[in-house]
């Protein structure tokens, strides 16, 4: 039996490497999420194996019908939640999963605690402290801060920051008593109350990070979220001596925080900055330019003539793009454009968007070929080549004040560079900003035109323009 648990663990990590390691490239995710899964149920079949000791008779405090309800519970659960979320809702959902990752590791730290305290040795051995303590702390941050995320990016709560005076200095001062609690309970292995109190104060700790993040950085914070629910399962497998859940608990938060890494570095701004400075309150940066001269609105009538005559095309999304569901008549308008012999690529800036890779799962939703896509870096020697830029609900990502004007907040994070194309196309509803909440100086080019209008209607009026014509 044991054998063969071992193997099924083994199987497990191997897929669960593999699996991350497909999930990279945009062609082979479908395959990367198969393979995880196919890990994750060897994973379930070797602790459902564990349950049995060696006589065949269920050990500890397992029940075994219990567990195989418990599956049977979460699998259906998790099966219709994913059968039914939207695409656009893909981070909220995720945000939930990271929460109960955490709720489960520090109940699975509780229970560790209470089985040795009343069942076992009567307290924890030092080590065994320090590790239920660490995944149950950890687990309570995760679990409270991502329903806070998940509120914030439902709707359900507002999306602003929560900011009041001092506010740093008291969640200082709540995570330093978490960790004085730490030492505490290391030394008073077997004190429930010092547990219970230590349980309560870092989920309210979890509510209290969270609330002064803007709606808009919950993407970096539910990233960085996930890492935590890695780190509580690495803890937990600590906790209760399972390698496999060390191993996956390791991989999660290592994952987790090489993409908040990722996409902190995309934004150019520390994580610090994005935990900590209430940004998208509202408030106006110093250095945030204003309009400069006047903007020219194009019909799409008059786009399509520019566009007929186009040789090179490349269409930029951005969240607009997301909030409109207009990828599958961008697909259209592609369709049309190729027909009439023009090259398109799709440019992909890495944090367009509200969430990683959210304009690559829009896309690859409408069938665009993995290979139109270019990413910011191969596209932007491009684009001075290029005869036209379709900008379609992007705004910061093509904002060229990031690369001219030192005194703004997004100055130095990498952009596309759509005014360097020979005509611009700017699909949005109005003039206003995006979600740094700042004036775009390419509205203002030379070679730049608005298209006004929800985006979806606008490429749908062009595409119309490219069918009667043919
Ligand atoms: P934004 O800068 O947020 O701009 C989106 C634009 O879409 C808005 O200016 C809006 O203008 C337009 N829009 C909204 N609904 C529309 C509709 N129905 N039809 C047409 N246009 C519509 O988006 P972006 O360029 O994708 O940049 C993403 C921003 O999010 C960056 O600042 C990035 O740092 C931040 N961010 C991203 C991530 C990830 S991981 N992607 C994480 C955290 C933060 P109108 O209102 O005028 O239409």
């Amino acid at each position: 039996m044991s054998a063969v648990k071992i193997t099924l663990f083994l199987f497990a990590v191997v897929c669960f490497v593999r699996g991350l390691k497909l999930l990279s490239k945009t062609g082979s995710a479908r395959l990367g999420n198969r393979v995880s899964a196919a890990g994750m149920l060897a994973a379930v079949l070797g602790a459902l194996l564990s349950v049995y000791g060696r006589g065949g008779a269920p050990v500890g405090l397992v029940f075994p019908a219990l567990v195989a309800a418990g599956l049977a519970l979460g699998g259906l659960a998790g099966a219709v939640a994913a059968r039914r979320v939207q695409m656009t809702a893909m981070p909220e959902m995720v945000a939930l999963f990271n929460g109960f990752g955490g709720i489960a590791s520090l109940l699975v730290a509780w229970a560790q605690f209470h089985h040795t305290r009343f069942f076992g040795a009567g307290a924890l051995a030092p080590w065994d402290a320090a590790s239920v303590y660490l995944a149950m702390l950890i687990g309570g941050v995760t679990f409270s801060g991502s329903l806070v995320a998940f509120g914030k990016l439902a709707g359900r709560l507002p999306g602003r920051p929560v900011l009041y005076p001092g506010q740093n200095v008291v969640n200082g001062a709540v995570l330093a008593s978490l960790a004085a609690g730490l030492a505490a309970f290391i030394l008073a292995p077997d004190h429930y109350g010092l547990f219970l109190a230590a349980a309560a104060i870092s989920l309210a700790f979890g509510v209290a990070a969270v609330i002064p993040i803007g709606g808009a950085d919950m993407p970096v914070t539910i990233s960085l979220l996930n890492a935590c629910s890695g780190l509580a399962a690495c803890a937990a497998g600590f906790a209760v001596s399972n390698v496999l859940l060390i191993i996956t608990g390791a991989l999660v938060g290592a994952s987790g925080t090489i993409l908040t890494r990722v996409m902190c570095r995309a934004m150019n701004r520390s994580l610090a900055n994005v935990l900590f400075s209430g940004f998208g309150s509202g408030a106006r940066r110093p250095g945030v330019a204003g309009p400069r001269g006047e903007a020219k609105a194009m019909a799409p009538e008059d786009v399509y003539a520019i566009l007929e005559a186009a040789r090179s095309v490349v269409i930029i999304p951005g969240y607009g793009m997301a909030v409109a569901q207009a990828q599958h008549a961008v697909r259209e308008l592609a369709a049309h454009l190729e027909a009439n012999g023009t090259e398109v690529i799709y440019a992909i800036h890495p944090v367009a968007g509200r969430m990683p890779g959210h304009m690559n799962v829009l896309l690859a939703e409408a069938n665009v070929p993995y290979e139109q896509l270019a990413e910011m870096d191969a596209i932007n020697p491009r684009l001075p080549t290029m005869d036209a830029a379709i900008v379609i609900g992007a705004n910061d990502v093509v904002n060229p004040a990031a690369r001219e004007e030192q005194g703004s907040p997004i100055y130095g994070m990498p952009i596309i560079n759509a005014d360097q194309a020979r005509t611009v196309f700017v699909l949005k509803r109005s003039m206003g900003t995006g979600f740094a909440g700042i004036d775009n100086p390419l509205f203002f080019k030379e070679n730049a035109y608005m298209v006004f209008g929800d985006a979806k209607a606008t490429v749908e009026r062009l595409a119309a323009e490219f069918k009667d014509a043919s």
